[in-house]
């Protein structure tokens, strides 16, 4: 049976109240599309999601975009150097105005559709044949903005505004990732994207917790199995983890082990420590010596999920950083093999009849504590059977306003 847990800060203080089995999602909650659609209102647009780096954009006109839920956002450097963030959405009929993924702009955007043509700021700077409109304020067109924080150096976008500033949300690991230099940073290679047959919560729910590590991922767990351990820094979601200085039987591993330098910009205690922290819902950074990477998800339907990663590091030319940063790929790469089959057998024991909630260890309290956290804000995710499609978005009314 489960064992409640008390999740303890790294000062040790019972500060978030038990988890318990009672806290496991019912498994209609990783099949309804309906759900879905809810939860990207609730969770995704609702909330902080990591759309990049400033160092991807560096000169003026440099853009890059974030689409999401039917939301498409693209954040774009002005002429003053400034990055801005708007919705990808012209003003005039609605067509996109930058078309591409990522690209540049010179001096202004052009809507592809009629011309209308906006600064590098998102004011409309001119519209084709404006005698043909009646009353068209220029000044009033612009695009219209997308909440934006930029975290040291990372773009974060929140489509529906308001609420707590990344930065607050984040200050319990603020010291922590300080050494880090995370504004500096510029990428090591292009962003992944890959589709996966999976709901996204289920990613996370392999993700979340290390009792798997020694039996599905035997290389990882010979990279630092030894002194690993989840647990929370003030509400946020961390793994640390310790490479040791093992003969390992795995290639990359006992190479990586070998190879891995110092580094000047990080203090004694970090030199060889994998540190992994959670921004809800959907993103986890990895701070790894040698570099820095993000990974996450972002729902396509109930059952279908993007996986979404990018590495990045400060300048370091040295050939064992190389080393390091392309064998810390090879034993990443071979940990997400390994956990995909994991994640695909959970979500076909949601069709059994015996799917089993009771039997947690406490070294997996991040998956109760993940789906509490869900629950808080979207609170139709505690129902034990799935609602009538039609009456979801009512009784998600109803429950957040507590009747
Ligand atoms: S939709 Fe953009 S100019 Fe017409
Ligand atoms: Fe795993």
């Amino acid at each position: 049976m489960f064992k409640e847990y008390q999740p303890t800060n790294e000062a040790g203080s019972d500060v978030h109240g038990k988890v318990s089995r009672t806290d496991m999602l019912a498994p209609w909650t990783y099949r309804s599309e309906e759900l879905t659609v809810l939860e990207l209102e609730a969770l995704f647009l609702s909330d902080w999601l990591l759309a990049g780096h400033a160092s991807e954009i560096p000169n003026s006109g440099d853009y890059t975009t974030f689409n999401i839920g039917g939301e498409r956002a693209v954040l774009i450097r002005d002429e003053a150097g400034r990055i801005g963030a708007f919705h990808n959405v012209c003003r005039h009929r609605g067509s996109r105005v930058v078309s591409a993924d990522r690209g540049h702009c010179r001096r202004t955007m052009v809507c592809p559709f009629h011309g209308w043509t906006y600064h590098l700021d998102g004011r409309l700077k001119q519209i084709p044949s404006p005698g043909t409109f009646d009353q068209l304020e220029i000044a009033s067109n612009g695009l219209i903005p997308v909440e934006l924080e930029v975290w040291h150096g990372f773009l974060f976008i929140r489509f529906r505004p308001g609420g707590q500033s990344l930065a607050a949300r984040l200050a319990a690991v603020e010291e922590k990732v300080a050494h880090y230099r995370l504004s500096e940073l510029r990428p090591l290679g292009s962003r992944r994207v890959v589709e996966l047959p999976y709901n996204w919560k289920l990613i996370h729910d392999v993700d979340n917790e290390g009792y798997h590590v020694p039996s599905a991922h035997p290389s990882l767990h010979s990279l630092y199995g030894k002194d690993y351990r989840d647990s929370l820094m003030g509400d946020v979601p961390i793994s640390t983890a310790r490479v040791d200085e093992d003969v390992s039987s795995f290639w990359s591993v006992d190479h990586y082990k070998k190879l891995l330098p110092s580094f000047d910009h990080l203090p004694q205690s970090e030199q060889r420590v994998w540190f992994y922290f959670a921004v809800f819902p959907n993103l986890v950074f990895v701070l790894y010596p040698e570099m820095v990477e993000f990974y996450m998800t972002v729902p396509v339907s109930a059952g279908k999920s993007l996986m979404i990663g990018q590495c990045f590091g400060l300048q370091d030319d040295r050939r064992e950083t190389r080393a390091a940063r392309y064998l810390n790929q090879r034993i990443n790469e071979q940990t997400a093999r390994e956990d995909e089959n994991l994640v695909l057998w959970l979500q076909e024991s949601f069709a059994t009849s015996v799917y089993p909630r009771d039997n947690l260890s406490t070294l997996e309290f991040g998956v109760p504590y993940f789906h509490r956290q869900l629950k808080m804000k979207l609170p139709v995710l505690g129902l034990e059977m799935a609602p009538r499609a039609d009456h979801l978005s009512a009784l998600t009314q109803k429950m957040l306003n507590g009747a």
